[in-house]
């Protein structure tokens, strides 16, 4: 299974998003690792695993151990989300889904107009918060590896940008001046949350391989 000996190591990316696949093989390329890369939709009776514990991490771990299971491949699942300064780490877990459910576009519209809402008192000095996203590694062996990507930045009050998606047109990170949404894609990966816990993934199945 080593990619020093030039194998491919068979994997599955816990997500029904199959774009994120091209991804995710450049960043384990970039690591050293060749791999072949499926994605959720060629399991399509794999159950969708309802995201219950109060952490990224315990989160992402839940979707790893799931798909491993069914699949007896290792499986890599994510969890992310945004913590917000002012009220105590929250959407966190629950960013997705914070104004409840709509679904499509309508979801990300709602989620970030209701933080507006509650961030309108709040003066620019306590508008900090952060990306957050877990990585999960699980084994056909069991053996599990776990890894973190946080992006500092603040709030502003008005949307920027087209780009991205979810909390994006309002985030500016730490450094620069620009929300996320108002970056390529390529640019926003190397300072993500998303892209470095990917990164670590990838060195740490690198080196288990
Ligand atoms: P997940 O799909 O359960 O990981 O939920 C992630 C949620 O967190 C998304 O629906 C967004 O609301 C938010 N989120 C996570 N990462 C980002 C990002 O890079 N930009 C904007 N919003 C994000």
């Amino acid at each position: 299974m080593s990619t020093a000996g030039g194998k491919t190591v068979k994997l599955i990316l816990a997500t029904r998003n199959a774009g994120k696949v091209p991804e995710m093989h450049a960043i384990l390329v970039d690591a050293g690792v060749n791999a072949e890369i499926s994605a959720l939709d060629e399991y399509p009776d794999i159950p969708m695993v309802p995201e219950t514990e109060p952490t990224f991490v315990g989160n992402a771990l839940l979707k790893a151990r799931a798909v491993a299971a069914h699949t007896g491949l290792p499986a890599i699942a994510d969890d992310s989300g945004l913590a917000v300064d002012e009220l105590k780490g929250m959407p966190g877990v629950l960013s997705a889904r914070w104004a409840g459910r709509f679904g499509g576009d309508d979801q990300d519209r709602a989620n970030l107009d209701l933080l507006l809402d509650q961030l309108t008192d709040t003066p620019a000095e306590r508008r900090g918060a952060q990306f957050v996203c877990a990585v999960a590694l699980v084994m056909p062996d069991g053996i599990e590896s776990v890894s973190e990507g946080v992006m500092r930045g603040r709030l502003i009050r008005e949307r920027r940008g087209e780009n991205g998606f979810g909390y994006d047109p309002v985030f500016v990170p730490e450094g620069d001046s620009r929300t996320t949404a108002e970056m390529a894609p390529k640019e926003k990966n190397e300072i993500s949350h998303r892209g470095i816990a990917f990164r670590a993934m990838a060195a740490e199945l690198a080196e288990m391989l």
